[in-house]
């Protein structure tokens, strides 16, 4: 049996036929003064490869009639090695990950150009390496000026990204099985978390018991950084600064996961520090579900992707312009945007190898693309009354009492050939599961 990387090689190479693709490593990260930021591979380089080390270079060439998939690699290093960890090296390389042929990166100059001299076209994604953007554009430009006595060579470049998007979209079963795992590892944190959490304790301490869970439970870590936001720091999207106290009366809104393997979770959930809900509380608790409910029956096959957050958008207005927080024909608010003054993020985003995964969204004409079996999608609405909130023009003032409260609900949900799996159930969001 082929490996997972090899069909996909596979794969893509029966897409672009007579071309050449080129594939870039992620580059070494430098914290600061000569401390390494923890290696994360580029996610097409994993994809195609499973290689996992940086300063890498993978070549597809389809029509090359030896070497269809080659390897730039670093060397084996004995020094080098002691300081900064294993290299596969050139001899390794070619069994190990399945190439026709490997050479040390050093020789790129010399070896690289050669696959692509009878390629029709070039894939290559220009990223961060400026470096190797350079070389790239170089060997192209050199390749062009002999086309007209050779006949051949890439007429064009193409971006690799948006192939390896497509494909990325729709989830295998081995890349299902990793990201089950994650989920798993982070749902067992999220219910720990709910368990441990009480007023007077702070919110670095839930982070932390959390992380600690994820690499106790062979996770790499956190897939994103753990925002562990309680009372009016839940209104801070991004907040992860985690270094607040917990009162009781206020909610706590934690957004959290592990990525394993490579594949990632992206769980939110919100509930009280101490043992009930206030009234405003849940009230905006359960207009956030059921917005968060009605999206998740949206993500079906053959819906087109907008309709999702469309419907938790209706939901979320309606309940506000009822509420008295917004004021206003539900339609002209929707349009004027005027929702965002509460619910100003989208409602999801794929999942996989990354946490904001790949995947074209539209068709050339401006549709929207149709979930697919196999897609994996996050459906995260929320509600989010700024403590210092101040309506635009036109919106009514927001009473005292709904200031402050950040509420979001985040599962994660697999479009299967009939309609969906939420596999993120195992973290309980119904208000009797998660009162005390
Ligand atoms: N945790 C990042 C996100 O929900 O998109
Ligand atoms: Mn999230
Ligand atoms: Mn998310």
């Amino acid at each position: 049996m082929s490996s997972p990387y090899q069909q996909r090689r596979e794969q893509l190479m029966a897409q672009i036929g007579s071309a050449t693709a080129v594939f870039a490593s992620a580059p070494l990260a430098v914290m600061h003064n000569d401390v390494e930021h923890p290696f994360r591979q580029d996610s097409d380089f994993y994809y195609l490869t499973g290689f996992n080390e940086p300063q890498a270079v993978a070549v597809l060439a389809p029509h090359h009639e030896e070497h269809r998939f080659v390897l730039f690699v670093r060397p084996k290093d004995k020094e080098k090695e002691i300081w900064s960890g294993y290299r596969v090296g050139v001899d390794e390389a070619k069994d190990r990950y399945g190439a026709d042929q490997v050479y040390p990166i050093a020789e790129l100059d010399e070896h690289l150009p050669k696959y692509l001299e009878k390629a029709d076209q070039l894939y290559y994604h220009f990223g961060h390496d400026e470096e190797l953007n350079h070389r790239i554009l170089r060997y192209w430009q050199r390749l062009l000026v002999t086309y007209t006595k050779r006949g051949t060579g890439p007429v064009a470049i193409a971006d690799s990204h948006l192939l390896l998007q497509q494909m990325r979209r729709v989830k295998t079963a081995d890349e299902l099985e990793l990201m089950r795992h994650a989920i798993a590892i982070s749902a067992k944190a999220h219910n720990h978390a709910r368990d441990i959490t009480q007023p007077g304790r702070y919110e670095y301490e839930i982070q932390a018991e959390m992380e600690h869970l994820f690499r106790l439970e062979g996770a790499m870590g956190p897939a994103y950084p753990s925002i562990v936001a309680s009372g009016p720091n839940a209104c801070i999207l991004h907040y992860i600064e985690n270094n607040r106290q917990m009162k009781a009366g206020e909610l706590l809104l934690i957004d959290a996961g592990c990525a394993y393997g490579y594949y990632n979770a992206d769980i939110t959930r919100t509930f009280p520090v101490g043992e009930r809900f206030t009234d405003e509380q849940r009230i905006l608790y359960e207009l956030v579900l059921e917005a968060q409910l009605q999206a998740i029956e949206k993500v079906q096959p053959g819906r087109p992707f907008n309709e999702f957050h469309d419907a938790a958008t209706r939901v979320i207005t309606e309940g506000l312009v009822e509420l008295g927080l917004l004021a206003g024909e539900v339609d002209t608010l929707i349009e004027e945007k005027k929702h965002k003054a509460f619910f100003m993020h989208g409602t999801g985003h794929f999942l996989g190898l990354d946490v904001h995964d790949s995947g074209t969204l539209r068709n050339p004409d401006k549709t929207w693309k149709p979930f697919e079996p196999g897609n994996v999608v996050t459906v995260e609405p929320g509600i989010y009354v700024a403590p210092d909130y101040e309506p635009v023009e036109g919106q009514p003032q927001v009473d005292e009492r709904w200031r402050g409260i950040g509420i979001r609900i985040e599962d994660d949900v697999l479009v299967t050939a009939t309609g969906h799996e939420v596999l993120t159930a195992a973290v309980p969001k119904a208000l009797k599961e998660i009162e005390r």
